[in-house]
Order: C-alpha cells, then sequence, then structure tokens
C-alpha cells in the first residue's frame, strides 16, 4: 500500500517499527516524492511488497537511487526490483560517515567510495556475462533478476557519479577565483568530467536492455569509464587537494 505525502497519516505511520518513509524521484517530473511503505527485514536489505504500475514502483526504473527514514534515521539505498514486480529489495548504499574536517578529506572520501561502487559493478557485470554465457552452453542459466540487478546497481552509481560531478563544476567558479593558477587544471577536469559523461551516457544506453546487450560491448564501455574516470579521481585529488584542505567542513560559523 503507499501514501502520498500529501497525506497527514503518514507521519504517524513512519513512527510504526514497520513502516519507512521513501523517497523516489519522480520518473516524469524529476521531482522528489515520498511515500510511507510496510517492510520486512531481509538481512541487511529491507524488503518491500510492491505491484507494477504502482507510482513509486515506476519511479525506482529511472532512479535507483532513493531515500530511506525510519524513525529518525535516514539513509541513501539502491532499489532492486524482482524480475516479477512482487517485491523490491533496498539495500543501504552511500559513502559512510567518516571523520571530515575539510573539504579534501571529504573530496577523497566520496572519491573512495566511487572507487569502490565502480569494482563493484565491474564484478557483477563479469557474473553476470558469465552465467548468459553459461546459459547458451551447458552451464546452469543465469539467476532470475541478476540483470536487473546490475542494471540498478550500475544506473545507481552512473547517477551516483553524475551527481557528484555536478556538485564540482559549481564549485569551480569559485576555487578559480581564489585561486587563479588552478583554472589550467580546472579547464582538464570540466573537460574530464564532459568525457565521462558520454561514456556513461553510452553505457545507459546499453542498460536499457541489459538482457540482449552485448556483452563486449557492455565490458567495452565499463572498461573505458573505469581507465578515464580512475585517471580523473587521481588528477583531481592531485590538483585540488592542497587547496581544499584549507577549507574547513561542515563550514564554519563566519
Ligand atoms: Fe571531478
Ligand atoms: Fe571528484
Amino acid at each position: 500500500m503507499q501514501t502520498s505525502d500529501n497525506d497527514h497519516q503518514t507521519t504517524d505511520r513512519a513512527a510504526a517499527a514497520d513502516t519507512l518513509m521513501l523517497t523516489t524521484v519522480n520518473a516524469e517530473t524529476d521531482h522528489e516524492r515520498t511515500f510511507a511503505l510496510t517492510y520486512l527485514r531481509d538481512g541487511d536489505r529491507l524488503l518491500l511488497t510492491a505491484e507494477p504500475g504502482l507510482d513509486w514502483h515506476r519511479d525506482l526504473f529511472a532512479h535507483p537511487m532513493v531515500s530511506v527514514a525510519i524513525g529518525a534515521e535516514t539513509f541513501g539505498a539502491v532499489a532492486v526490483p524482482a524480475e516479477d514486480g512482487s517485491t523490491v529489495a533496498l539495500e543501504r548504499s552511500g559513502p559512510e560517515d567518516a571523520e571530515v574536517d575539510n573539504l579534501a578529506d571529504l573530496l577523497v572520501h566520496v572519491h573512495t567510495w566511487l572507487r569502490s561502487q565502480l569494482r563493484h559493478v565491474r564484478a557483477e557485470a563479469d557474473v553476470y556475462f558469465a552465467a548468459r554465457a553459461a546459459h547458451d552452453g551447458p552451464g546452469d542459466a543465469p539467476k532470475p533478476g541478476l540483470g536487473l540487478q546490475l542494471r540498478q546497481h550500475c544506473l545507481a552509481f552512473c547517477q551516483s557519479l553524475e551527481f557528484h560531478h555536478t556538485h564540482e563544476d559549481h564549485m569551480f567558479p569559485a576555487i578559480e577565483g581564489d585561486h587563479p593558477h588552478l583554472r589550467e587544471a580546472i579547464d582538464r577536469l570540466r573537460s574530464e568530467h564532459r568525457t565521462v559523461a558520454r561514456i556513461q551516457g553510452e553505457l545507459a544506453a546499453l542498460l536499457s536492455d541489459i538482457g540482449s546487450a552485448d556483452p563486449a560491448a557492455f565490458s567495452t564501455e565499463l572498461d573505458r569509464l573505469s581507465e578515464e574516470l580512475t585517471a580523473h579521481l587521481d588528477y583531481e585529488e592531485e590538483a585540488l587537494i592542497p587547496v581544499l584542505a584549507e577549507i574547513p567542513f561542515p563550514p564554519t560559523a563566519a
């Protein structure tokens, strides 16, 4: 059952132990919307009962990253719908809380998480395509839902990366203004953001039909993304850490 955030009853429902508030990004408008939903725990995951066609369920295919609130706790998660649409698993995701004193710490913390997510998607892609290849031969059929799982994780990673780069693009003019000697480096970083975005777009096109995606094409795009992104993260840290280390985070009152 779903209840929109316009319904005052949702606040009371969210206080119950078996109810959470799920914030999705509307697949049609790109605006956030919140639903109160009941859930079950399945190890580290939370399971929602679903029906294809529900508003929140449709949103998850366009935007797998969601925000979950249970009582006073809020965290990011990746939503992985079951192939038959009957359930959705919410897997906690996003950088863990860490000791961060300045913007350099924050940059390294987010980059470390992005590197780990990239390795995770690579490993999952290898498992998925190996299972598909085995299915063509004498081996077992791929586990149902494996393709959808890869699609959701890969899309969530790409959207988190896009969010990070958009945030940096907004921050660059202020850094250039204060540190004119970094203009050339920042031009290079902007250009690398555009290159990474182009490859992400190509990967997203392959993800739209993961069941028939060409493994070689997918693997090539993922390798390109990995190579370009790793070089970009390394260069960005080398160029910006000295100045970002001087900027306290969280910001201190003036
Ligand atoms: Fe960047
Ligand atoms: Fe970055």
